[in-house]
């Protein structure tokens, strides 16, 4: 069997397979829930998301039991949502807890929705979809997030294609071709691969135009003549269902998956900018290190999402060839695809 043909293999469509529920994903940063309901989507799942008047984050079912309309239409009143229509209130657990015109008789409705486990977790709401016990797995976090060491920048992206689109894009660097003006990385060539049915390690050798070992290097992320190119590793790994990369010791980038439906994707791509390489700056007050970190926030945020609009395109066109013509074949010839997407099905079949 050649590679090409080993995609095909099983009955399940890698286009329309689905997602593992029992773990951790993202469904927004922490910046977008302050006090108002966020209605968020999870593999077809309407969610409703909010923050508590002590900060802490709950989600429920997006569907008020009374009427089936969408709670996150509602606001939050002392700790519990309250529906905008009829004005029922209810409780982090999905239970109804308050009707503003019971009668004296009257009981509480038995009602109640869903509520999801979620956790705050660097910068992110983390999100656990399935019936398993979510105690029992750890969200994969980002441990740069809070480091006084990394600068971050996060990028949202949006895409009209299944999952498995996106994560085969940021797998295969050899799409670095398509990159070329945004001088990301090139030439990079792959030297190897690991794979266990939780993860995809592929090892590649490439060229960066980023070396951050004076202050100034920063402004390379602006400007493309300060820029040249240097050898350096370039580590990406299919975390199921997220992915985390390495280039050199300057970069590392995290996708952060939220898959919506078979042709629907939302992600977050972070950029952390080390500065490792700078003891002096290490051994200054963590007060003003805080501060550097925080006003260079979102330095590479316009890099980030030059690349998101170049990629996102390729991904929608091979969700839309896909949908007009199912029995078109594809070629492969990166061996990191063919392991991502056997992973793909086995986590899939691991979650049923
Ligand atoms: S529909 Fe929600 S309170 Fe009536
Ligand atoms: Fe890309």
């Amino acid at each position: 069997m050649n590679l090409s043909q080993v995609s095909n293999k099983n009955n399940l469509n890698i286009r329309t397979c689905g997602i593992n529920p029992n773990l951790w994903y993202v469904v927004a940063t922490s910046a977008e829930i302050k006090n108002q309901p966020v209605a968020v989507t999870l593999w077809q799942e309407e969610i409703v998301i909010y923050r508590d008047q002590e900060g802490k984050i709950h989600s429920l079912e997006d569907r008020c039991p009374h009427r089936q309309v969408k709670l996150s239409a509602g606001k939050i009143v002392e700790n519990t949502l309250e529906c905008a229509y009829h004005g029922w209130c209810f409780n982090e657990e999905g239970k109804c807890s308050f009707v503003p015109y019971l009668e004296e008789k009257q009981k509480l409705p038995p009602c109640k929705i869903r509520s999801y486990p979620v956790q705050e977790l660097d910068g992110f709401i983390w999100l656990f979809l399935g019936d398993g016990d979510s105690n029992l797995i750890k969200p994969m976090g980002l441990p740069e997030w809070d480091h006084l060491n990394y600068i971050a920048s996060v990028a949202e992206l949006n895409c009209q294609g299944h999952f498995s689109y996106l994560i085969e894009n940021i797998m295969d660097m050899y799409h670095g071709h398509l990159h070329d003006n945004y001088q990301a990385w090139a030439t990079a060539k792959l030297e190897n691969v690991e794979a266990n049915n939780h993860r995809v390690d592929a090892y590649y050798s490439a060229q960066s135009y980023y070396k951050i070992d004076k202050i100034w290097s920063i402004s390379q992320l602006f400007f493309p003549a300060l820029r040249r190119l240097h050898p350096v590793p370039l580590t990406v790994s299919y975390i199921y269902p997220h992915w985390a990369s390495s280039l050199g010791n300057d970069f590392k980038i995290y996708c952060l998956f939220c898959p919506i439906n078979e042709t629907q994707t939302k992600a977050y791509l972070i950029h952390f900018t080390s500065l490792n390489a700078f003891w002096r700056l290490h051994k200054l007050p963590v007060k003003f290190r805080r501060f550097v970190k925080d006003s260079l926030f979102n330095s590479a945020k316009k890099l980030l999402e030059g690349l998101i609009i170049q990629d996102v395109e390729m991904i929608e066109q091979e969700q839309k060839a896909f949908l007009e013509n199912k029995k078109l074949r594809n070629f492969e010839l990166n061996r990191t695809v063919v392991a991502v997407q056997k992973l793909i099905r086995q986590q899939f079949l691991l979650g049923k």
